[in-house]
């Protein structure tokens, strides 16, 4: 679906996010979003807190699984992803603290494998996502599965890719700091969801996607197994789908 811009994009993808929560909601059941980082989600959990605040929309059912976090990475870090989830949404909702879940960057070495299959036990223990939302980076990564990654993974550390930590260099002052590796939700896990939302704003995204939506299946650019989902959709700006 190509949109003029990203407000209008967002502010859909919002919507729908709502009318799932409210129908869960209407039937006693627990609505299970995975989120994700980065900027291309801001605006949708802007126009969510606007909900909450302004339309009563209560996230009391919800519980949330983020995709992926920095490694090693505190949660005080103003980098960490677990801050930018409490910046730009879990402070401004009635969510439950229980019920939010995000990879722990800080789980030492030895025991992040065990941590890993038990973050995706607990996808699984409620009930799997309803619902993904996802960016994509200029890799075609989706969370942080970068190229070459299978469509079998699970939840596990991976390398971030060279572009990957060039494109973070902003936030972290110089790609010296930017952290080597990443907690992810893998391919099989996103997979798994029951629906799927891929939002991409700007040029600059325009070439992967049409990598994603064109191009061979391939691990080369994970994000393009999402072409075999029964139920994905490319929320894009007219920029981001200049190339298709
Ligand atoms: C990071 C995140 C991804 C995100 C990507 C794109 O790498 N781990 O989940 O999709 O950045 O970021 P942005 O939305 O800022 O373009």
């Amino acid at each position: 679906v190509i949109f003029d811009n990203s407000i209008v994009g967002s502010k859909a993808v919002a919507q729908e996010i709502a009318e799932l929560i409210r129908s869960k909601q209407a039937k006693n059941k627990t609505c299970v979003l995975g989120l994700a980082t980065g900027s291309s989600p801001i605006k949708v959990y802007e126009e969510l807190v606007r909900m909450h605040k302004e339309e009563g929309l209560s996230f009391h059912n919800v519980v949330t699984f983020n995709l992926d976090e920095y490694y090693p990475m505190t949660k005080e870090n103003r980098k960490s992803y677990h801050y930018f989830m409490h910046q730009y949404l879990f402070n401004h909702i009635d969510i439950k603290p229980e019920n939010v879940n995000i990879p722990d960057g800080t789980v030492v070495l030895d025991e992040l494998n065990q941590y890993c299959i038990d973050y995706e036990m607990k996808i699984k223990e409620s009930g799997g996502l309803d619902f993904q939302l996802l960016g994509i980076g200029r890799t075609g990564h989706v969370g942080f599965n970068e190229p070459g990654s299978h469509i079998n993974s699970g939840t596990r550390i991976i390398t971030l890719d060279h572009i990957t930590r060039v494109d973070a260099s902003s936030d972290f002052n110089g790609i010296d700091n930017v952290p080597k590796r990443a907690i992810t939700m893998g391919v099989s896990t996103i997979l798994r969801s029951k629906r799927i939302v891929l939002m991409a704003w700007g040029q600059n995204k325009a070439a992967i996607i049409k990598r994603t939506i064109q191009g061979d299946i391939s691990s080369e650019v994970p994000a393009t197994f999402l072409q075999n989902h029964s139920n994905a959709t490319f929320v894009l700006d007219k920029s981001s789908a200049s190339e298709l």
